[in-house]
């Protein structure tokens, strides 16, 4: 089978033939195709890319279809099944998941890095009292930048990992302070010596002067719900960290983009709004109603739908499973009987079928953050902790490949052709 690609341009009676690259046209080639010398030629227009490939890549896949999610081949069932989430971490940043002692190695190197500089606290001092922690995470990230000035030069492969490093030991610190901050308590040092999860537990809940012991269970859910969020390949946010990253600003400030992205209500900040949604509905009887709302198109069932997965996430499924297990140990969040409730009806209803609309990860998420103590706001923070693996990941593929350049799409300029000043308004 010949892989190119036929194409009659009507405007000229010409016909162009070009490769097809991984079943992909080359929208550069299209620029072949012109009416005159000087015409521009053909662009592609490709609004929220809903069809567009911006890069390789060969970190996650993902079949909407078939409900598939893969890290590095990896498929998400077993790595949640078996791996901790610094093991994950180390599968997408080196392609490789470590054996025991690259493990020990990269837990010490990730955890030594958990210390964030004595001014930071300063700065989160200086936020109102109820500032909003996702806003406080993106300026304590971007701030970092000012710290770490040889982190700008993102074109060397040791900088780019010490970065690594940094940026993944340091954001549960800044998360957890931003967290204290807002309760009024003093802020917790990290203690390299636990895990991932436990170390950010700790710098959460630990009373001053008092030893803290994270409940296992609870310190294995979360982690388990880092490892499901770490990468979701070219979702909006590592689009962010990927197009900042291009104009080779440092990874502080590209971090700060990423989660920016990540907070808007139709991506990270779906799983705050899955909680505020079913503080409205209240009880499962109101459920039908509420339903109808979405339907109506008053209302967006928070939690439902995606870009990619045209089935059920799959990592909404282990979720599901693991909220039983942190019931067990925190009692029954009664939220989620009005979720399943909204599943149960949702999937049967025709709107919700006939669009593919099924739970994502954000659906459930959040009801398993609130039996561990979170409120609604700090969600999706808890979101960007274990993404920041995806988003290094994303950076450093993009530096790294040859075909990539600073980020610069084209448009369709529909504005007024030319006009003028009139004199008047010249000499004003
Ligand atoms: N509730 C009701 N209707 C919906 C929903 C929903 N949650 N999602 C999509 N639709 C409808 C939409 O109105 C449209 O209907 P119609 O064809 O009649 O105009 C159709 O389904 C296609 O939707 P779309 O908005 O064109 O799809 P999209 O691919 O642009 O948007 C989405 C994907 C995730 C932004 C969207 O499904 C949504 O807003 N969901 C709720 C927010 C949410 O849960 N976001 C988290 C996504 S998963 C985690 C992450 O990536 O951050």
């Amino acid at each position: 089978m010949e892989e190119t690609l036929t194409v009659v341009d009507n405007r000229t009676n010409t016909t162009y033939t070009f490769p097809l690259f991984k079943g992909c046209v080359r929208t550069m080639d299209l620029r072949k195709i012109k009416t005159s010398a000087d015409d521009f030629g053909v662009m592609g227009y490709d609004p929220a890319f809903m069809n567009t490939a911006s890069c390789q890549s060969s970190i996650t896949y993902i079949d909407g279809d078939k409900g598939i999610l893969r890290y590095r081949g990896y498929p998400i069932e077993e790595l949640a099944e078996n791996c901790s989430f610094l093991e994950v971490a180390h599968l997408l940043l080196r392609y490789e998941l470590p054996n025991e002692e690259q493990l020990k190695g990269w837990t010490r190197e990730v955890m030594e890095h958990a210390f964030v500089p004595e001014n930071i606290k300063k700065l989160i001092d200086g936020f109102h009292y109820d500032a909003h922690p996702m806003g406080m995470l993106i300026s304590t990230v971007a701030a970092l930048s000012t710290f770490y000035p040889d982190s700008r030069n993102v074109r060397d492969p040791e900088v780019r990992k010490m970065q690594m490093r940094r940026l993944l030991g340091k954001l549960p610190t800044l998360a957890a302070y931003s967290y204290r901050y807002r309760r009024g308590l003093p802020y917790a040092d990290p203690d390299p010596d636990l895990g991932f999860a436990e170390n950010f537990m700790a710098m959460l809940w630990k009373q001053p002067g008092k030893e803290y012991k994270p409940n296992p269970v609870l310190a294995r859910a979360l982690d388990v719900l880092f490892i499901l969020h770490a990468d979701h390949e070219q979702n909006c946010s590592a689009n962010a960290m990927r197009a900042v990253g291009s104009s080779q600003a440092d990874p502080f400030v590209s971090t700060a983009a990423a989660a920016a992205a990540l907070s808007g209500p139709l991506h990270g900040g779906a799983n705050e709004e899955v909680l505020r949604m079913l503080d409205e509905i209240g009880t499962k009887d109101h459920v039908p109603a509420y339903v109808q709302s979405c339907k109506d198109g008053h209302k967006r069932l928070m939690g439902f739908g995606h870009r990619v997965y045209k089935n059920y996430d799959p990592r909404a499924k282990i979720i599901k499973r693991i909220a039983d297990q942190v019931f067990e140990v925190t009692g029954k969040n009664k939220k989620i009987e009005i979720a399943l409730e909204l599943e149960k009806i949702a999937l049967e209803d025709e709107y919700f079928v006939k669009r593919k609309l099924y739970p994502n990860v954000d659906f459930y998420s959040g009801i398993i953050y609130e039996a561990l103590g979170f409120e609604p706001v700090m969600f999706t923070v808890l979101f960007a902790l274990p993404r920041m693996a995806g988003w290094l990941a994303q950076w450093a593929e993009m530096l790294e490949d040859p075909e990539q350049k600073i980020a610069r799409p084209r448009q369709i300029y529909t504005g007024v052709w030319e006009r003028h000043l009139t004199p008047k308004r010249q000499t004003a």
